[in-house]
């Protein structure tokens, strides 16, 4: 694969400065065939010690640059705090902060103009597989980012989380992946040809350390977005040596 692949951690609202401690000595006694990024709590983002060899990120960011937005923190301050990505439109963000593809795309955008590359997330629920809706869900939020802006396409990562996969331990086969993730490189390929193929697309949704060396063997799979593994640091680097 001429992509690099990218094993990614979402902590969520989870850890603290011990889990930096014990992730990092977990990963540091490993040699990794991928890049590593974790998006911790971004008040721990200073917290962590600067290597070559593990990246940073953002759970979101806002879409503003800067003001009177309380609360909100824009991609050059959490840049700032260490993070060279942000995730955005996460599954839980679209939900509980009622997050439209609308300001999702100028969150992508407000990464990029920042330097930061963005991690879109994207997927269908469980309702919208079982009506048979995925591809026009999944096609539906690439084009609100992309159709207009082909050119953030060859900046971004994107991240395919079936939302009945988050966080239930009930994994998509790596079939199922195999075959939405291709459908997203073809819906790329669709605005940009050549950045289809360089674009990473990352699985993410009950990801460990069992069934990812099957996921990691599918030729459009380019790595993970792991959440409640990435918690475990000892899981997480086995997650990470599968690639
Ligand atoms: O962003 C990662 C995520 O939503 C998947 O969570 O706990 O199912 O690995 P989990």
């Amino acid at each position: 694969m001429s992509r690099k692949a990218l094993i990614a951690a979402n902590w969520k609202m989870n850890g603290a400065k011990a889990l930096i401690d014990s992730v990092s000595g977990a990963l540091a006694k490993i040699q990794v065939d991928a890049e590593v990024l974790i998006c911790p709590p971004a008040t721990l983002l200073p917290l962590f010690p600067q290597t070559a060899t593990l990246a940073l990120g953002a759970q979101d960011i806002s879409a503003e640059v800067s003001g009177a937005y309380t609360g909100q923190l824009s991609a050059a301050l959490l840049k700032e705090a260490g993070a060279s990505y942000a995730l955005v439109g996460h599954s839980e963000r679209r939900q509980y902060q009622f997050e439209s593809d609308e300001l999702i795309a100028a969150k992508v955008k407000a990464a990029i103009a920042a330097g930061l590359t963005p991690v879109l997330c994207i997927g269908e629920s469980l309702t919208e597989r079982q009506q048979e809706k995925t591809q026009q869900v999944i096609a539906k939020q690439l084009a609100a980012v992309y159709a207009s802006h082909p050119k953030l396409l060859l900046k971004s990562v994107i991240a395919y989380e079936p939302i009945w996969a988050i966080g239930t331990g009930e994994s998509a086969t790596p079939e199922q992946a195999q075959q939405t993730h291709a459908f997203i490189r073809n819906t790329l390929a669709s605005y940009d040809k050549d950045a289809a193929q360089q674009v990473r697309i990352l699985y993410g949704g009950s990801v460990n350390a069992e069934n990812c060396a099957a996921l990691f063997t599918q030729p459009d799979i380019d790595g993970a977005l792991v959440g409640g593994a990435s918690l475990k640091p000892e899981e997480f680097a086995q997650i990470c040596l599968s690639i």
